[in-house]
């Protein structure tokens, strides 16, 4: 069976998962899961510009670089500029993994109300690499090449991207209401159908989507 939806351009993919996050604004305490990379950002754009109340959202984000020395490569710095900063969000409730003050803090992130995904080229969600667990929680990892070297284009050479990441396990990814994985671009068209269609194996860990029953995934190309 095919589970994936595909969306006629890259604006339609952030204005379609913009309604469902603007949906979720509604309840009373609403707790999201976001992520960062290039795949958000239209939908970041266009939650921005619709001016919605988020004084009343708990965010937790994905994963955070360790040791990274470039900071306006921090995914902090990214979701400030791209969504945190342009809103009304409370900056008491903006979550990044490692910066608890306690750790390993197994409550971080789990039973949220949305969580929002991309997809790496070798099958990742967040950074939780091929290999990884199913029942991974919130931890230190290592990068894979692939990792690395696709995430190059951000940094001014490869020797600057961080070897190590905190990331937010499978298991707590896992433990949120409803999902939504979005894909961005050709080149990930045939992880997504790997993931979404083929053996679920940790092997290409975001194929554990396959065993959630309220999961959403959008492609464009
Ligand atoms: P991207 O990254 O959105 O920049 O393609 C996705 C990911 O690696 O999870």
């Amino acid at each position: 069976m095919n589970k994936i939806k595909e969306l006629s351009s890259y604006l339609e993919l952030g204005s379609h998962v913009a309604d469902i996050v603007e949906h979720t604004l509604t309840l009373p305490e609403p707790k999201l899961i976001l992520p960062t990379g290039s795949t958000p950002l239209s939908l970041y754009k266009e939650l921005v510009s619709r001016e919605l109340d988020w004084s009343h959202v708990v965010t937790y984000n994905l994963d955070e670089y360790v040791d990274n020395t470039i900071q306006d490569q921090s995914y902090r710095y990214f979701m400030m500029e791209n969504l945190f900063k342009l809103t009304n969000m409370n900056d008491d409730n903006i979550y990044f993994p490692g910066d608890t003050a306690v750790w390993p803090d197994l409550s971080y992130g789990t039973e949220v109300d949305l969580c929002l995904l991309g997809i790496g080229g070798n099958g990742h969600i967040a950074f939780n690499e091929p290999g990884s667990s199913f029942e991974s929680e919130t931890r230190m990892v290592d990068l894979t090449e692939e990792t690395i070297q696709d995430n190059s284009r951000f940094f001014p050479t490869i020797d600057d991207v961080p070897t190590q990441a905190v990331t937010m396990g499978l298991k707590p990814i896992m433990s949120s209401r409803k999902i939504i994985l979005m894909a961005n671009g050709k080149h990930k068209k045939d992880i997504l159908d790997k993931a979404m269609n083929g053996e679920v194996t940790e092997d290409v860990p975001a194929s554990i989507l396959q065993t959630h029953n309220n999961v959403e995934v959008f492609y464009c190309d």
